[in-house]
C-alpha cells in the first residue's frame, strides 16, 4: 500500500520541492502553525508565534528548518531544536512536523522529515524526539511509519481548552557511530 502510494505520489512529484528555510518563509509558516494553535490540541500551548520569532527560529544555527513546496505554493515546514538545555544533550533535538490540510497524506511529510533527518546526522545530531500529544493518533502511526519508537507516555502533561492531554514519546536514533 506504501510503496503503490509513493509510487502515485512520485507520478506527480516534479511539482514537490524540499529546502532550507530562509525568511521569506516566516509569514507562510507563522500563519500555518498559528491555525494549529488556535484550532487543534496538536501543540498544547495557547499563545500565537509572531513572525519575528520565527524569523529567529530559521536564523538560529541551533536549528534546523525545511519547507515543502509543492506546485509551487508553501506545503508545510518541519524543523528540530534543542530537547533540554546543557551540553549533555546538545546532540539531542526535538522537532515539529507541520503541513496544510489539503498537503497530508500524499507522502510529503515523509518526504520532508527524511530531508530533515538527513539534514540533523550531517549536523551532527544523534537522537531526534517527538512530543506528541495523546490525541493525534495519525502522527503517532505516521512516526512508526518513519522509524521512531514509542518510548514513553506523560500523562495529563498538557492541558489545552479545558482538557489533559498525554504526551507521547517517540524517538529515533540517527545514527550509532558515536
Ligand atoms: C503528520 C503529518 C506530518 C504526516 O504527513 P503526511 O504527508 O500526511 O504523511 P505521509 O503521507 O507521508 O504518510 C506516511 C505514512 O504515515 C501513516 N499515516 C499518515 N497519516 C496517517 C493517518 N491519518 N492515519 C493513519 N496513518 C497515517 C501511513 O502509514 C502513511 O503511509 P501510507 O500512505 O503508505 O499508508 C501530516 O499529516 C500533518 O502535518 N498533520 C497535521 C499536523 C501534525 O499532526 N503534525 C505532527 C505533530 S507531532
Amino acid at each position: 500500500m506504501r510503496n503503490a502510494r509513493r509510487i502515485r505520489y512520485a507520478a506527480r512529484a516534479a511539482p514537490v520541492v524540499i529546502r532550507t528555510a530562509n525568511a521569506s518563509d516566516a509569514s507562510a509558516i507563522t500563519a500555518l502553525w498559528n491555525n494549529i494553535i488556535e484550532d487543534t490540541s496538536i501543540t498544547f500551548t495557547t499563545i500565537p508565534k509572531t513572525e519575528d520569532e520565527i524569523r529567529q527560529i530559521i536564523a538560529d544555527t541551533a536549528r534546523l528548518v525545511h519547507v515543502a513546496q509543492h506546485n509551487g505554493a508553501f506545503a508545510g515546514f518541519a524543523l528540530v531544536g534543542p530537547f533540554r538545555g546543557g551540553p549533555g544533550y546538545a546532540h539531542t533535538v526535538e522537532h515539529t512536523v507541520y503541513l496544510h490540510t489539503s498537503a497530508q497524506g500524499n507522502g510529503l511529510g515523509s518526504h520532508l522529515m527524511h530531508a530533515l533527518m538527513s539534514a540533523a546526522i550531517v549536523a551532527g545530531h544523534h537522537v531526534m524526539v517527538g512530543a506528541i500529544s495523546g490525541t493525534n493518533s495519525s502522527a503517532i502511526a505516521f512516526h512508526k511509519t518513519i522509524d521512531f519508537q514509542n518510548v514513553g507516555v506523560i500523562e495529563q502533561a498538557g492541558r489545552k481548552n479545558g482538557d489533559w492531554h498525554d504526551l507521547v514519546l517517540m524517538q529515533k536514533i540517527l545514527q550509532n557511530a558515536h
